[in-house]
């Protein structure tokens, strides 16, 4: 098999965590007999900074091209100022806008391992184990008019929030699949009570949930759910939402798991997948070998379940995750609890190191 991989390592730590993830994919690929090629590309501020642009429209050819795509990071201090079709963020909004990637999966587990490193009890967190499914090209983020204008001598900034029916259904269908994989019940969140956008989100759910009839669908609005993942995350198994709360509560949901360093991401669609950890570029830790790369090693697991059907392969890179987290080895953001306090390489290689042991007895 011939799989063709375009990085995207960005700004700040992506470059050194989508190292990482490739040495692992490698690994995989060798022991699969998949012949990986890959091709290179600036995005965000390293785009800025070489083209001018965020993203060029002949990288985003070259993804749909490709079998899958691995994001690093972007932003950084450095181009916070920019005007704002100007900053590193907008490659990401391309990307997912033009490769019609409105899937985002996020998957919280909690590892027994890490079961002390986070901020919440270990009683309320053991088995967490859900997904977040967020809307990924519609909302406050894509909604037009957005601008900052001049009204009667002062600024006014304007966001819309716009979501249509066929948009909803699509990513409301996604949910139910996934929980169909899982554990058959699906959490709506929305702010039914306030926005129209959300009234129509609530009404699509309750219409597409009758072509799953065995999936339970529960309606929680937003702020409940906030509250919810931190009194008693183990009631939830697929969350899906609109792109911000999305956005917002995968943060949240981050912090379960001991880390955001932890939380991988695929953002699915017609076409190809693009995977990439859920954290940001880190710029205060960037080029130190400091980073957690697991976050980017994860999606590459993601990427192997999701866009190339190699789920033995991805299932051996979860569990040497696992493995390598029970023998106490962690990165620079968990250092609680930990036996060793390893650099972005070192838990990059032993990750490998773990997948081969396993293969070998
Ligand atoms: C994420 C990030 C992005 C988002 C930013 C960098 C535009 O926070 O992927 O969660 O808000 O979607
Ligand atoms: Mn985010």
């Amino acid at each position: 098999m011939k799989k063709h991989l375009i990085l995207l390592p960005g700004d700040g730590i992506g470059p050194e965590v989508t190292r990482e993830a490739l040495k692992v994919l490698q690994a995989s690929c060798s022991i699969y007999d998949t012949e990986l090629t890959t091709e290179e590309y600036a995005v965000g501020g390293d785009s800025l900074d070489k083209f001018g642009v965020p993203v060029k429209d002949e990288v985003i050819e070259a993804c749909r091209k490709a079998d899958a795509v691995l994001l690093g990071a972007v932003g950084g201090p450095k181009w916070d100022t920019n005007p704002r079709d100007l900053r590193p963020e907008i490659a990401l909004l391309k990307l997912r806008k033009e490769l019609g990637l409105f899937n985002n999966l996020r998957p919280v587990i909690v590892y027994d391992a890490l079961l002390g490193t986070s901020s919440l009890k270990a009683d309320i967190i053991r088995g967490v184990d859900l997904l977040v499914v967020r809307e990924l090209t519609g909302g406050l983020y894509f909604g037009k008019p957005k601008d900052i204008t001049e009204v009667n001598g002062e600024e006014l900034g304007v966001d819309t929030m716009l979501y249509s029916t066929s948009e909803i259904e699509r990513i409301v269908r996604a949910a139910f699949e996934a929980a169909v994989l899982r554990n058959n019940k699906v959490t709506s969140v929305d702010k039914a009570n306030i926005l129209a956008t959300s009234q129509l989100w609530r009404k699509t759910a309750d219409r597409i949930h009758k072509d799953y009839p065995g999936v339970e669908l529960e309606h929680m609005l937003v702020d409940n759910c906030a509250m919810q993942l931190i009194r008693n995350p183990r009631q939830f198994d697929v969350i899906v939402t609109e792109n911000m709360f999305g956005d917002i509560l995968s943060d949240e949901a981050a912090m379960l798991t001991g880390s955001i360093g932890m939380l991988p991401s695929a953002s699915l669609g017609e076409g190809v997948g693009m995977y990439e950890p859920v954290h940001g570029s880190a710029p205060d830790i960037a080029g130190q070998n400091l980073a957690n790369p697991l976050a980017a090693i994860s999606s590459v697991a993601l990427m192997l379940r999701h866009s190339w059907a190699m789920n033995e392969a991805a299932e051996q890179i979860e569990l040497a995750v696992e493995t390598v987290l029970g023998q106490g080895y962690r990165c620079a953001d968990m250092k609680e609890g930990a036996t060793q306090v390893l650099s972005t390489a070192e838990m990059g290689d032993l990750v490998c190191e773990a997948i081969k042991q396993k293969l070998t007895g």
